[in-house]
């Protein structure tokens, strides 16, 4: 299973893309709005985009097809490679099937069950993202709806790339790999919670106060 980021905080991306195991960033409005308001949003996400070096979701905010077409046609000549991220909404699925004929990449989101994801597989979505934290907010098995979204992917091949997103927790990305959504983005604060484990410290801890030691018996010896 991919990691990618889901932030629009450069720093935050910065320091990720850093560490060399994240594939891709996501964003969307939400995540932009928390941004520095001064910041243009067009070399925001170019800074995104050459700091990850991979993968880049950009959310379309237009609700009717030839809005969002026409707002992809404007990110794409930002840089060719961006994924265009549309909204699970009719009009969003005519904008996918459109631009998947062009052979643009879409991820479609706001996915909350399988029957959606299956609808945006359809229509051409090269990803589906399912928000499972959305789900257990509302006392809903958001788990359960990527481990079905997987099934029906095996039992049909198709082709759309799964993405888990609305993730919350450490626990959430154990799930969902063990589940098999080929990427899950993942907030900054999670990735690194995913990464520590008081063990792995104690244990570094341990080996460097070691050497030292063996350092100085040897100095003692010199
Ligand atoms: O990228 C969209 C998704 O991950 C949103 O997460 O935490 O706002 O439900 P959240």
């Amino acid at each position: 299973m991919q990691l990618y980021v889901d932030s629009a905080n450069l720093t935050e991306i910065r320091h990720a893309a850093s560490l060399g195991f994240i594939s891709g960033v996501t964003t969307n409005p939400s995540l932009l709005a928390k941004e520095d308001p001064s910041l243009d949003i067009k070399t925001l996400i170019l800074d995104i985009h050459k700091s990850v070096g991979g993968h880049t979701s950009v959310e379309v905010v237009s609700t009717d097809t030839d809005g969002m077409l026409r707002e992809a046609d404007e990110i794409l000549s930002w840089f060719p490679e961006a994924t265009i991220k549309i909204p699970f909404i009719p009009a969003g699925l005519a904008a996918v099937r459109a631009l998947e004929r062009q052979d643009v990449p879409t991820n479609v989101t706001l996915l909350f069950t399988p029957n959606q994801a299956l609808i945006a597989a359809n229509a051409g979505a090269t990803y589906v993202s399912l928000f499972l934290g959305r789900l257990d907010d509302i006392s809903t098995d958001g788990l359960q709806a990527v481990r079905d979204t997987v099934e029906i992917w095996d039992m049909h091949e198709l082709e759309s790339f799964i993405i888990a997103a609305s993730i919350r927790t450490p626990i959430h990305v154990l799930e969902c790999a063990k589940a098999g959504a080929h990427i899950a983005t993942v907030p900054y604060k999670v990735l690194m919670q995913s990464m520590k484990h008081p063990l792995t410290d104690a244990g570094l801890a341990a080996f460097l106060a070691d050497n030292e030691k063996m350092n100085a018996a040897k100095a003692s010896l010199a």
